[in-house]
């Protein structure tokens, strides 16, 4: 039996591995800003922005800090928040609370009350913590500039107590949009420290490839060529700037897929066919893991939407209500009770929101005034795949 994994995780979203190849830079920035703080912790209150484009390495560069920081202190502890999975303050600093383990009653209080009793729960427990709060823009996007603004604001909250800084900030962004958005206070709290994620190139593509493959994949389970292959359609050159360029994820997305029909295949390696096969299986503009974080409804409702756009082949667009019949539809054939109308309407605009979907106004001529749909990012046929997979795996059909 020719096996290809020997540690298929090490090619997971999740994983962090032992070594990042061309991000050393960035670790040792992040380290330097917070050396006072890590050392005397307290001290100071130090706030630093990561940007790059998706794919660039920026979450598990801070992860990776993440466990430095708890290696080297046995005061500060590392708190990671996904801003895609917590869209509000309430859920923010519910997050912070939980990962510092401090009990945070579940419901009935409002969000100056949780923020009170955390930060009350901190100074007691006398804790510190790096926040990072990643992908911070969906935060802004979600519930205004000002939720932010408090997050911000948070270590100084102290001071005008008579303590000590309790927190430190990392913010992670594509780009720093989001900080044009806050009041000028929290602006200038801000303050000016960014570190650059530039996108990955053919060359750091491949290197990235070869650390990865060498921590998952049996030793003659792939050439170097094969990575080089996936290095070609993945990272930057002159050439090919294109938006979607030197994601780093995908390029690993590619090479799990090959590995796996390789598998499927009972090859005793990948083959160029099954790096072909996997490229037309694997999303770009939409990253399968955001995917499979929505919640179960919406993911229905957005495959109801790729179903009604492809049975619809002849308009690029489809109106909200043929998108509902269909989301209707799946909810019986799944065995689920639909959700509301106006639930769907939420959905519509989160996925707007993630740039998963496209929307406009229908134009006067139409009958009445519609909201149509559209996915221009896509391929519906992998999409379709990808989505129905996702959620079969999560019902148990
Ligand atoms: N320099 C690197 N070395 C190894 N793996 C990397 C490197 N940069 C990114 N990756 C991997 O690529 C994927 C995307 O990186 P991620 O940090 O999630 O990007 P971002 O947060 O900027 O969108 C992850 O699986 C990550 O482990
Ligand atoms: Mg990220």
């Amino acid at each position: 039996m020719p096996r290809i994994f020997k540690n298929e995780a090490a090619l997971t979203p999740e994983y962090i591995p032992s070594k990042l190849p061309y991000r050393e830079e960035q670790l040792r920035e992040l380290e330097a800003y917070f050396k006072s703080f890590i050392e005397s912790p307290g001290s100071m209150y130090p706030k630093v922005i990561l940007i790059g484009r998706p794919g660039s390495g920026k979450t598990v560069t801070s992860r990776k800090f993440g466990n430095y920081v708890v290696k080297s202190s046995n005061k500060v502890q590392y708190v990671h928040v996904s801003c895609f999975l917590n869209r509000t303050l309430n859920s923010v600093l519910k997050d912070i609370g939980v990962q510092l383990n401090i009990a945070i009653p579940k419901r009935g209080y409002s969000t100056e009350e949780l923020l009170k009793i955390l930060l009350d729960m901190i100074r007691e427990k006398d804790k510190y913590a790096i926040v990072a709060l990643d992908d911070v823009f969906h935060l802004v996007n979600n519930s205004g500039p000002h939720a932010l603004g408090t997050l911000i604001r948070l270590g100084e909250e102290y001071i005008s107590r008579g303590d000590r800084y309790r927190f430190g900030l990392i913010l992670i962004s594509q780009d720093l949009t989001f900080k044009d958005q806050l009041d000028r206070s929290s602006q200038s709290s801000l303050g000016n420290a960014v570190i650059k994620f530039e996108p990955y190139t053919k060359d750091q593509i491949f290197e990235i490839l070869l650390t990865r493959a060498q921590e998952a994949l049996v030793d003659g389970a792939y050439d170097e060529e094969i990575l080089e292959m996936i290095a070609d359609v993945a990272g930057i050159d002159e050439r090919s700037m294109d938006e979607h360029r030197g994601d780093a994820r995908y390029a690993i997305d590619i090479l799990w897929r090959a590995a796996k029909f390789a598998e499927m295949r009972n090859a005793e390696r990948i083959l160029p066919e099954h790096v072909r096969e996997a490229i037309k299986n694997t999303l770009r503009g939409i990253r399968s893991d955001e995917l499979r974080m929505l919640p179960l409804h919406e993911k229905i409702f957005l495959l109801a939407i790729v179903r009604s756009l492809t049975k619809n082949p002849n308009s690029p667009y489809i109106p909200f209500g043929t998108a509902e019949s269909e989301y209707q539809m799946l909810c019986e054939q799944y065995g689920e009770e639909p959700r509301k109308h106006t639930q769907l309407w939420e959905y519509l605009r989160d996925l707007n929101l993630k740039g998963f979907v496209e929307t406009r106004s229908s134009s006067k001529g139409m009958r009445g005034r519609t909201t149509l749909i559209s996915i221009p990012s896509e391929p519906l046929d992998t999409l379709h795949e990808e989505l129905r997979k996702i959620i079969e795996g999560e019902l148990g059909t």
